[in-house]
């Protein structure tokens, strides 16, 4: 399916993509749906991270810097998603993935402090940390708007559903491909690797199970949830992949644009 960059065209992409317009949407049709964009994004992912392997150790720091600005955005996007959901299955466990990323009352075990502390094993100066993408910025900030602006089932997919189900996808390929960074070989043994295991391991795969068979079950009471739900997934999705767009065009930028 195309994968649109451009924020307002998820509309589009349905008809685009040869996916049933949303207002046709039934359960089975949404999951496949949701499973092909899971897959295009696993070949998008695959065919950007490739380019890991190859960077300079600066690019490469670059890179992974970048992605830090996802994981402090989406804890907060998340608190706000809580906020709107009606009690239930999916709030409960969306909660327990919030406390998680929270480090359950350890702040050294939220999980954007144990990413920085990979980034500070990698060699990333401590005085980088802040220097967020403008143009990232103001796709994390439009989420967060989104979020707030819209209705609770657009939230799921926007944050809900794209934030746990395709984050994963996405984290598996590039940690594939960084552990192949000449860098990273000759390193390893320093190297803080916390944050790859909770997120490419058995911890991660469990979270996507349960959180599509929580919106499943969210669906199943509330099927008339499902445009709207479906809109919000495809929104991330273009979000997710205008955001690693803009890092490789910017933090490499020999390479260029690579979607
Ligand atoms: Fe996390």
């Amino acid at each position: 399916m195309a994968l649109q960059d451009h924020p307002n065209a998820a509309r589009a992409t349905f008809a685009q993509s040869g996916a049933i317009p949303p207002r046709a949407l039934d359960r089975d049709s949404f999951w496949e749906f949701a499973d092909r964009a899971k897959e295009a994004t696993e070949a998008l992912a695959g065919r950007r991270m490739e380019a890991l392997p190859l960077l300079s150790v600066e690019a490469m720091r670059r890179v992974c810097m970048q992605y830090r600005f996802f994981t402090i955005d989406y804890i907060k996007d998340l608190a706000l998603l809580l906020a709107k959901l009606p009690f239930g299955g999916l709030r409960s466990l969306l909660g327990q993935i919030l406390a998680e990323e929270l480090g359950e009352g350890d702040p050294a075990k939220a999980h954007p402090e144990v990413y920085d502390r990979f980034l500070a094993s990698i060699g990333v100066p401590a005085e980088e940390l802040g220097r967020r993408l403008p143009r990232n910025g103001a796709i994390l900030e439009a989420l967060s708007d989104e979020l707030a602006e819209r209705s609770p089932a657009f939230g799921v997919g926007l944050r809900g559903m794209g934030g746990e189900c395709l984050c994963q996808t996405y984290l598996s390929v590039m940690f594939e491909h960084l552990r192949e960074h000449p860098y990273i070989r000759a390193h390893a043994d320093g190297i803080e690797w916390e944050f790859w295991t909770i997120h490419t391991g058995e911890v991660d795969i469990v979270h996507g199970e349960l959180t599509r068979r929580a919106i499943d079950d969210y669906i199943r009471e509330e099927p008339a949830a499902l445009p709207e739900l479906a809109l919000g997934y495809e929104r991330s999705i273009t979000a997710w992949n205008r955001f690693w767009q803009n890092i490789f065009e910017e933090c490499v930028p020999r390479r260029g644009a690579t979607a």
